[in-house]
């Protein structure tokens, strides 16, 4: 249906800083996403469905449009790759910086190194650009046990208030990228749903803006 707008979200802090912007938008879910073990929601509007989706899945989902629109983190957006999706907005939410960390010092620089990481391309990527050799080992979570356990010489993770890292005795060493949550738009449905679509991101624009 031209009309139709399917969301997908993830469950977390996506879902928890989104609901508030999309209820300002006039969007609320029918059921309660944190009682439901429903994976679509029915919205107080008709034709406006939430999909609840893993992080990482959101973009799959809108970039083969399985879902019209969705909200990701910038790390997952420069992990999956962007080219298949437009992303018309930052939404300003769920804030916080990839970083490489590890023991104070640890970036010393001596030889090749090995890196834990959920991101590998973003890592990848950024020791490439430095001209430095790194191994890189794919992890799923719990990244900060990686130096501790000798696994890897550095990790690259997210980081907000540091509390993670230093709990466990490390510490942020190098700035990659700040992240915050973006709207994603699939490009079929920017050209076919242009109307429906152009109204919702105006809409979260200004709840986005009018945020206390
Ligand atoms: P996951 O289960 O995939 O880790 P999260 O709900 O923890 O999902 O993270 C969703 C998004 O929130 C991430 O992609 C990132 O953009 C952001 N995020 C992750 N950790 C933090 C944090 N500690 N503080 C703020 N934002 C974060
Ligand atoms: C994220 C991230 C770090 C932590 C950083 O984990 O992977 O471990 O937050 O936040 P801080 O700097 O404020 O301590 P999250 O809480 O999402 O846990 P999970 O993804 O491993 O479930
Ligand atoms: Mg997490």
């Amino acid at each position: 249906m031209a009309d139709s707008l399917t969301i997908a979200l993830s469950k977390g802090r996506i879902l928890e800083d989104t609901l508030p912007l999309l209820a300002q938008a006039g969007i609320e879910p029918t059921d309660d996403p944190d009682r439901s073990r429903k994976l679509v929601l029915d919205t107080t509007d008709p034709v406006v469905k939430l999909v609840i989706l893993r992080a990482t899945d959101v973009p799959t989902y809108v970039e083969y449009g399985a879902a019209d629109v969705g909200v990701a983190g910038k790390d997952v957006l420069l992990e999956h790759g962007g080219e298949g999706l437009y992303e018309p907005l930052d939404l300003g939410i769920a804030r916080c910086r990839m970083m490489v960390a590890g023991f104070p010092g640890a970036n010393a620089g001596r030889g090749k190194v090995r890196v834990a990481t959920k991101f590998v391309n973003i890592a990848r990527r950024y020791f490439a650009e430095q001209g430095r050799q790194v191994e890189t080992v794919k992890l799923y979570g719990s990244m900060e046990l990686a130096p501790i356990a000798g696994l890897s010489d550095l990790i690259v993770d997210l980081v907000d208030t540091g509390n993670t890292l230093r709990a466990n005795g490390l510490e942020p060493l190098e700035h990659i990228a700040d992240i915050s949550s973006r709207l994603i738009v699939n490009k079929a449905a920017m050209k076919m749903k242009h109307r429906r679509i152009k109204a919702f991101t105006e809409r979260l624009s200004d709840a986005v803006g009018g945020r206390a």
